[in-house]
């Protein structure tokens, strides 16, 4: 059973101000350590894991990764070992530390080393050397990740009246990989809506990694707007000053790396007249938190 995420009202000015209703679903909420969407696509995985009957997991993820972070603390929770395959070269950010806290045996891949995951026979040297573990593709990614988060949907609609609705329109949340977005793209009904605001530049086979999970459903179904302000992991102080502006507004936590540019660009796409007035929309905290600390 998936903890419940909490949804209410998104009380800020320029929603206000352009009359569009905004409900947040905050599954920042649901864990303080296996935040966000990652309860939701480890699900599966986890299932998978155990049916194969593996010792643990082992995954891959960069030196600030909120998914090797979720990881590592389930692994400890839950008591299964973990493996780590990072990105670059060693250093130790507030998440590295955590994951070696929590247990997570760690290996630093270079940035070549990293690039070679999609290769065919990236995990064979890993499987011969780990055979009792089970891999998880990259952000708890593919199928078996969307299909935790298609519970994402039964969880905000059970919920409805606490904005005050009966129904809505459409989904708003940031895009890495697309896998939550997919998930929701499969639990939702043909009339709604999704809009993916990618905090990953252009390129980085979003649209292909959705496509590939849903196989032939229709692209229409969702649209992917960009919102990664010159790359993925890059800052700016608009960014940062609208974020400021939007939590002390709003009381609600938003990261820079994901829900503060997917809020963004939320504000841009109502700026341009992309929504009717009275529209409603759900945007979900896909959580994210831990990485504000650098
Ligand atoms: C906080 C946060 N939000 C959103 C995402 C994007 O999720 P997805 O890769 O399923 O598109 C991630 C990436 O894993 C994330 O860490």
């Amino acid at each position: 059973m998936l903890p419940s995420a909490p949804l209410h009202r998104l009380d800020l000015p320029w929603l206000e101000q352009a009359d569009i209703d905004v409900a947040i679903l905050r599954l920042d909420l649901i864990d303080p350590l296996i935040s966000g969407n990652k309860w939701f696509k480890l699900k599966h995985h986890l299932r998978a894991a155990e049916h194969a009957g593996a010792e643990g997991v082992i995954s891959l993820g960069g030196a600030h990764s909120n998914h090797l972070h979720a990881l590592a603390a389930a692994g400890r929770r839950f008591h299964f070992s973990t493996v780590g395959l990072l990105r670059g070269h060693p250093i130790e950010t507030a998440t590295v530390k955590d994951l070696q806290a929590f247990g997570m045996e760690l290996h630093w891949l270079g940035y070549a080393g990293y690039r070679a995951r999609h290769d065919a026979d990236f995990w064979t040297p890993w499987r011969e050397r780990y055979p009792q573990l089970y891999p998880v593709p990259e952000g708890g990614g593919g199928l078996d990740g969307a299909l935790g988060c298609a519970e994402i949907v039964s969880q905000a609609r059970s919920q409805l009246g606490k904005a005050g609705w009966d129904d809505y329109h459409g989904w708003w949340l940031a895009c890495g990989t697309g896998t939550t977005l997919a998930g929701l793209v499969l639990a939702e009904s043909q009339t709604r809506r999704l809009y993916g605001a990618m905090a990953v530049p252009e390129g980085h086979g979003v649209a292909e990694n959705i496509q590939q999970i849903l196989g032939s459903v229709n692209p229409e179904r969702y649209e992917l707007i960009a919102a990664s302000r010159g790359g993925f992991a890059r800052t700016d102080p608009a960014l940062m000053a609208f974020i400021a502006e939007c939590e002390e507004q709003s009381g609600v936590p938003f990261e820079p790396l994901y829900t503060g540019k997917a809020l963004l660009a939320l504000r841009q796409a109502i700026e341009a007249g992309r929504f009717a007035k009275g529209s409603r929309l759900i945007f979900v905290h896909t959580g994210g938190l831990q990485g504000n600390r650098r």
